[in-house]
């Protein structure tokens, strides 16, 4: 097949666009670099051996996606293109909704136009709002708390209400837990071009020097050392849980949803005392107020992936430190 990756110069585009490859598909990159390099293009092909096709625009075109559907032949799309921060998103919500919604519409209505029905979108545990039970299924109830979560719910509604009109759709919804890690050559993994707010990228940077101290926001959670719980996925097992999606398309419901997440819960203390182990490298670090937003706990139930799409993760913690510090330190 051939697959088009809206975003796929980002974190976990490129890291999909080898997986697709791996598969043995074709994927085809377009993305308008807000948030990523265009050198990341080069170092795919470096990993691939060739280089890899890329279109340099706007997923908002709906000229330049219709075109791209067309002349590339695309068979399945999978659309990763969005803005991620969420304090931006309570900054600036209309920037969000725009690119968000509008990015997403424009996408579908440029598939419909051309015929192209089959659909991979990239979801976020964010739906989920704070955690009323846990592990947190896919039939856990949904809560936009914040712009960023309320762009993903009203895409996922949007896809629900087009599948239900349109039998020849076919969607899958991927929810991502906290993605991490990188790949192992060390030449791609995340590289966001404005200031880091997840907590491995800030990990590095304090082990690196880059920042005086990691700040650990909140040490009073009800979790077993008083830190924020959450469920760090390799971006690589998750790269390849799109393709166990892509696969999944088209067998089964015509809409299908899925978490990909490892299952298991790691405090913010036990992901430095992971990364001091699996790098060598000391992480300054000093205990703060909580941040406004976080929830103590959440992480996946993910025996339905693994079930239903004969998926599940191959890293443990001790790789994902370990490439994330790979990738961090590579020659630049
Ligand atoms: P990223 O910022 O690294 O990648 C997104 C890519 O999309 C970037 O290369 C950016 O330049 C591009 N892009 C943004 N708007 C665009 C537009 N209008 N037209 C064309 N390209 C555009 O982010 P990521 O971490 O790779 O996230 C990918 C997707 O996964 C996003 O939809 C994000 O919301 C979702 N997600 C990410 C996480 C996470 O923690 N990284 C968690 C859950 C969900
Ligand atoms: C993880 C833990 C922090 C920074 C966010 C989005 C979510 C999804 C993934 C896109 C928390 C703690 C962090 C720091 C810290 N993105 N932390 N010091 O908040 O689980 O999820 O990214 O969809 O929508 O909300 O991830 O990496 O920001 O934080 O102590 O300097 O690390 O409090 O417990 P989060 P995160």
């Amino acid at each position: 097949m051939r697959i088009l990756l809206t975003g796929g110069a980002g974190y976990i585009g490129s890291h999909t666009a080898l997986a697709v490859l791996d598969a043995g598909h074709e994927p085809v990159l377009l993305d308008n670099f807000s948030n990523s390099v265009p050198d990341v293009v080069d170092r795919l092909g470096e990993i691939a051996g060739r280089p890899l096709t890329i279109v340099n625009g706007d997923v908002r075109d709906p000229g330049l996606v219709r075109s791209t559907l067309a002349a590339e032949r695309i068979d399945a799309v999978i659309h990763f293109a969005a803005s991620k921060a969420v304090a931006e998103s309570v900054a600036d919500p209309l920037s969000y909704y725009a690119n968000n919604v509008g990015g997403t519409l424009a996408v579908l209505e440029a598939m419909e136009a051309e015929g192209v029905r089959s659909f991979v979108f990239s979801s976020s545990a964010t739906v989920y709002g704070g955690p009323q039970r846990l592990p947190l299924d896919e039939d856990h109830p949904t809560q936009a708390v914040n712009p960023y979560g309320q762009t993903k719910l009203m895409c996922e509604n949007m896809l629900m209400d087009l599948v239900r009109a349109d039998r020849g759709w076919r969607a899958s919804i991927l929810r991502y837990f906290n993605p991490v890690g990188a790949h192992s050559s060390g030449l791609i993994g995340e590289e966001p071009t404005g200031i880091p707010n997840n907590l491995m990228p800030l990990v590095t940077r304090a082990a690196l020097g880059e920042i005086d101290r990691l700040q650990v926001y909140g040490t009073d959670y009800p979790t077993p050392d008083g830190t924020a719980v959450r469920d760090y996925i390799h971006v690589v097992d998750l790269a390849r849980g799109h393709v166990a999606a892509l696969d999944a398309l088209g067998k089964g419901e015509a809409l299908q949803l899925y978490n990909l997440g490892t299952g298991r819960g790691t405090s913010v203390l036990e992901l430095i005392a992971a990364f001091v182990q699996a790098t060598g490298a000391s992480v300054p670090h000093v205990t703060a107020a909580r941040r406004p937003g976080d929830v103590a706990a959440m992480y996946a139930a993910v025996g339905k992936a693994e079930r239903e799409l004969g998926w599940r993760t191959m890293h443990d913690l001790a790789q994902m430190c370990a490439d994330s510090w790979r990738f961090a330190t590579r020659p630049k």
